[in-house]
């Protein structure tokens, strides 16, 4: 390779998406890019002129260890949605001249489904108008919603944290119904999509009962029948705990957090800001059966806990960023990395590329036969599927206690 290379984090940020980054630079290095930029707040900060060289940056072994340890987006992230091409080819323009003027030859961008549109964009525009540079995109989103892919980097250490919190949150809440009810409800990301929130199940086990009710957003939700269900469970225990998605609709289409303090806020994307779901269930049960209530929101914690990351995410975060820079390096346009599940029993995945085009703007769902009949459980199935995904622990690397991270600074250079 002759060329640079320049890379970007885009969309919610994960507790592995610097795994990847770190496995980008990593293998552009290897390969002898002659430069490797980082975007600043991604395609967005970019078209602002903000980019860094990161050899000025991430320089040792051991800053590679702890950027693969470092929750957030390093390089910062953005929610910028690019115009179609016909609308605007101008900011094409600034953006094809800016990768020019740096000797880009391939352009690596770490995130979900809106910045694979990105990729799939840019990639068109590239051959539209003849521009050499190769556009591949590194999946990641705890979300786990991409299509193709077997999983997406993030969504196993989410699930873990989401498993292990539940877990606790349930013993909580079982050591202290004593002489009186407590119901908890815990919100849980992934907007429309229940993989997180099915991950909730993996708190149950031999020495845990695991939520009492779970609620994804594939099945509609209906108020009075959840209701129903949380006063049947009180006749038999003290303490009931019920999962629910943040993405929980009401049969006409409603989101559940609506009917509450609906915040409004909707990002470039369209995609409205989904709280309240918890707080308005546990006011509603809190109302019906008068009964204590919790609402508790995992909200940004499930997607930042690096300190319970699962090894094995890291470790596929870290080879869908090499993969990426190989295929690009390689030539593949348009393109996004995908995990591929090889084998379940030894839990085996490997890397391959995927058409852009089939991916973007698609959002996998969860099978309808991995919900139980009512609506308030996932299957057996579910948990095999989830499980090797959050399987061993990468240890935080602490000073005085508290896990090191290691942070852009700008005015290092
Ligand atoms: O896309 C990932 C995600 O974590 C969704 O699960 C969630 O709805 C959204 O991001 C929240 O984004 P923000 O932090 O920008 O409100």
């Amino acid at each position: 390779m002759e060329g640079s290379i320049i890379v970007g984090q885009s969309g919610g940020p994960t507790a592995v998406i610097n795994s990847s980054l770190a496995g980008v630079v990593k293998t552009a290095k290897d390969r002898g890019a002659k430069k490797i930029y980082g975007m600043l707040h991604g395609i967005q900060g970019f078209l602002d002129g903000k980019y860094v060289d990161l050899s000025d940056y991430i320089q040792t072994e051991l800053d590679v260890e702890i950027l693969k340890r470092t929750p957030s987006a390093y390089l910062g992230s953005c929610r910028y949605k690019l115009p179609e091409i016909h609308e605007n080819t101008e900011i094409y323009e600034q953006i094809f001249a800016l990768l020019e003027k740096l000797d880009v030859e391939c352009f690596i961008y770490i995130g979900g489904n809106d910045s694979m549109d990105t990729i799939r964009k840019l990639s068109d525009y590239a051959i539209i108008k003849g521009y050499p540079q190769k556009f591949v995109g590194v999946p990641k989103t705890i979300d786990n919603d991409l299509a193709i892919t077997d999983h997406t980097p993030g969504y196993g250490s989410a699930a873990k944290y989401i498993g292990t919190a539940t877990k606790e949150v349930i013993r909580d809440a079982i050591g202290l119904a004593y002489d009186k009810d407590i119901v908890t409800i815990i919100e849980i990301m992934g907007r429309n999509a229940g993989w997180l929130t099915g991950a909730a199940a993996l708190a149950k086990g031999e020495d845990c009962p695991g939520p009492d009710l779970i609620y994804l957003p594939e099945a509609s939700f209906d108020i009075q029948k959840f209701t129903k269900k949380v006063k049947d469970l009180l006749k038999k225990q003290k303490s009931v705990v019920v999962a629910v998605s943040e993405g929980i609709k009401t049969k006409d289409g409603k989101y559940v957090c609506e009917l509450g303090n609906d915040n409004g806020y909707v990002d470039a994307f369209g995609h409205k800001q989904l709280t309240g779901t918890a707080t308005f269930l546990a006011n509603t049960i809190q109302a019906e059966l008068g009964c204590k209530t919790r609402a508790i929101e995992f909200s940004t914690l499930q997607r930042s806990a690096a300190h319970l990351a699962s090894r094995t995410d890291i470790n596929e975060a870290f080879a869908a960023g090499g993969a990426a820079v190989k295929a690009a390096f390689e030539g593949d346009n348009g393109k996004m990395i995908i995990l591929k599940r090889v084998s379940d029993d030894p839990y085996q995945c490997t890397t391959d590329v995927y058409d852009v085009h089939k991916i973007s703007n698609v959002e996998k769902l969860v099978p309808k036969e991995w919900i139980t009949q009512d609506g308030t459980y996932v299957s057996d199935e579910f948990i095999s599927y989830i499980e090797p995904l959050i399987q061993a622990e990468l240890i935080p690397l602490p000073v005085e206690g508290i896990p090191r991270h290691l942070v852009l600074d700008l005015t290092k250079k």
